[in-house]
């Protein structure tokens, strides 16, 4: 069989009035036939007001997930249902020990307001919305932590410890880690974080901060906040993909940087002196599953009515996640 062009992608978009949406750690090939393209508060956004029927959502899981939420109305297609592995490191069994370890610790559950990065299934999202909790985004993230801690109650923020800890730094806030710090640690802290993380961004160490400084003295180093915090901590940016994006792009091109995230956004960055901030690869996975081939399978499958890969998820469960999504709108607005 042929290989599938990009001609063909745009004509059958062109018929069947999709929306296709892509995340920037999406392969070159698919990135290319996107209509709408950006961080995950980007996204969400965009792809919930545009106006056509059916999304086509190149991502993971909860991308497309929190767009049908968003957006009920709509039908969302995943050319491949990838789920992120930090989203699977909770669920709802998990999120509810969370808060019991809390309970445990001598926090009452009325001083718990739960906080979830948008990396997260819609149960999880649903859970927190029913305690009053928002959603929150790496570009959002301290902004709806401050907005949040007005409410007087200690934030247990899901599943990104990391995240949760650079927030904390950021606003010089205490943190804690449940599973990790003892009691006391938690009932001393503003933020209570879950042990989830990215294993991609793990992949960025002070080692590789070390020897790019040694390399080159005068070095941007610029990085995403799944990253540990020590790396965090030392690097010149720290910002969504977005905001790592404009950063870069922003800087004379003789301005050497080494940028800590997905490997498929730093190799299109800008076309010299930009390094990868680790010796080893850091792909995700699941975000490099779709093809192009998926893409055009998918919108075929849509021609046909036999759609494949449709988001679907429950009224209640709906409900209540839109409730902890649009709490983060709230708070970026008010
Ligand atoms: P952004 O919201 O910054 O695009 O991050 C999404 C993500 O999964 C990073 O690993
Ligand atoms: Fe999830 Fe990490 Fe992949 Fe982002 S890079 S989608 S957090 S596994």
């Amino acid at each position: 069989m042929n290989p599938v062009t990009k001609e063909q992608i745009e004509s059958l978009k062109k018929e069947l009035s999709v929306t296709v949406v892509a995340h920037y750690y999406q392969k070159d090939e698919v990135f290319e036939v996107a209509d709408i393209t950006g961080d995950s508060l980007e996204l969400a956004k965009k792809a919930k007001d545009s106006d056509s029927e059916w999304i086509l959502f190149c991502g993971v899981g909860f991308m497309g997930q929190s767009v049908k939420i968003l957006a009920p109305q709509k039908r969302v297609a995943m050319p491949k249902i990838a789920c992120c592995a930090m989203a699977r490191m909770i669920d709802s069994t998990y999120f509810d020990a969370s808060v019991e370890a809390m309970e445990k610790a001598g926090i009452p559950k009325e001083e718990i307001l739960p906080i979830t990065y948008i990396n997260s299934g819609a149960e999880v999202k649903a859970k927190v919305g029913k305690m009053g909790g928002a959603v929150c985004t790496s570009s959002s993230a301290v902004k709806i932590i401050q907005k949040a801690l007005k409410q007087g109650k200690k934030i247990l923020f899901v599943p990104d410890r990391c995240l949760g800890q650079n927030v904390a730094r950021m606003m010089k806030l205490k943190s804690a880690v449940i599973g990790i710090d003892n009691s006391e640690a938690l009932k001393g802290a503003d933020i209570v974080c879950y042990n989830g993380f990215c294993s991609v961004h793990q992949l960025f160490t002070l080692k590789d901060v070390e020897f790019f400084r040694k390399r080159y003295p005068d070095i941007k180093i610029v990085v995403h906040p799944e990253c540990d915090p020590a790396v965090c901590e030392v690097a010149d940016f720290v910002g969504s993909t977005s905001q790592i994006i404009k950063y870069v792009q922003s800087l004379p091109l003789e301005q050497k940087v080494a940028v800590g995230t997905e490997y498929n956004l730093v190799h299109r960055l800008r076309e010299k002196n930009t390094f990868v901030l680790s010796s080893t690869k850091p792909e995700c996975p699941t975000m490099n599953e779709t093809t192009l081939e998926d893409v055009y399978s998918t919108l075929q499958a849509i021609k046909k009515g036999e759609v494949i890969n449709e988001i679907l998820v429950d009224e209640d469960t709906i409900h209540w996640a839109k409730v902890a999504l649009e709490r983060m709108f709230e708070y970026l607005e008010g």
